[in-house]
């Protein structure tokens, strides 16, 4: 049969592998013969080639992730997380929201592009609480040309304000870093067409994952339900299967897109209905 998807004794990392959407990412690559480093900040109960802990939040941390992992990999799944200043329990400062969920992402995904090979493909996880990032994207285009960790945590200093000036609405810094992130997947895909080397993203609606809880308490309660007339918050495995497509053969010319995974949420504007 034809291996369409072909992740078969492919090098994989992911991140966040130890719970959502990252971790049902891992099931179906396991499925899929893939050889799979994980990533995360906690220990993954499923089996895998290596864990390899990490914290987003800090550079000295990817860095040595970094030095642990192969010199040649082929698929890149960033799927780490946090739902706003308040996750898992704790509280994060604004700063700690933009570095894990972007700077410190891009900071990992920019260390491990090297490794790729031609043909190599990257896919993160956004979201769609970043997608009014057209509202703001020469800004975000500006954070995106930072280069680096320093860079880019400095660059957020110097211009919340401005960022927050164009925003109406809840739960700021996780919006923020998901628009960042998006547009930096789009600016960073174009620079890497030259290599044949893919990056996308998929911008998740509600899933059911410990994290959606979080959400509203972000959002002082006051979350809308961020789902279609399909009635249900999608699966983690939902969103995983997406992630698959991204950096599978099947998306062999596919790059520098955002899938809104959302069973048509965000049209829903264009039926008068938000
Ligand atoms: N659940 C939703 O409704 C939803 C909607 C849109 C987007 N998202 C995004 O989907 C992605 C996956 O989230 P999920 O819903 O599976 O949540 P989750 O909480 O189940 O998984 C997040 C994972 O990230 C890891 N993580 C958190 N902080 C980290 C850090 N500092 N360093 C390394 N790892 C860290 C956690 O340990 C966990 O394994 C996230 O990027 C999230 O923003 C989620």
């Amino acid at each position: 049969m034809n291996d369409i998807l072909n992740y078969e004794g492919k090098i994989c990392v992911v991140t966040g592998a130890a719970s959502g959407m990252g971790k049902s990412t891992v099931a179906l690559l396991n499925g899929l013969g893939a050889r799979v480093y994980a990533l995360d900040i906690n220990e993954p109960s499923l089996p895998v080639e290596k864990y390899v802990r990490i914290n987003l939040g800090d550079k000295a941390s990817i860095d040595a992730a970094l030095a642990e992992l192969p010199e040649k990999i082929d698929r890149v799944f960033s799927c780490a997380g946090i739902a706003g200043t308040i996750y898992g329990g704790r509280t994060f400062s604004e700063l700690d929201v933009l570095t894990i969920n972007y700077i410190g992402t891009r900071y990992l995904v920019d260390g491990l592009i090297p490794r790729l090979p031609e043909d190599g493909s990257v896919a993160v996880i956004a979201s769609t609480g970043g997608m009014k990032w057209q509202l703001r994207q020469n800004l975000h285009l500006e954070f995106a040309k930072t280069d680096g960790f320093e860079a880019g945590q400095q660059w957020y200093k110097d211009h919340r304000d401005e960022l927050e000036a164009t925003f109406n609405g809840l739960n700021f810094a996780y919006m923020m870093s998901k628009e960042a992130l998006i547009v930096w997947m789009k600016h960073r895909a174009f620079a890497l067409s030259g290599e044949h080397i893919r990056l996308n993203s998929i911008s998740p609606a509600a899933t059911d994952t410990p994290m959606a809880e979080d959400f509203s308490k972000n959002a002082n309660g006051l979350r809308g339900s961020h789902v279609s007339n399909v009635g249900a918050a999608s699966t983690p495995d939902d969103q995983a299967k997406a992630l698959l497509f991204l950096n599978s053969d099947l998306a062999s010319y596919v790059s520098g897109q955002d899938l809104q995974v959302d069973y048509a949420f965000t049209v829903k504007g264009l039926h008068g209905l938000q």
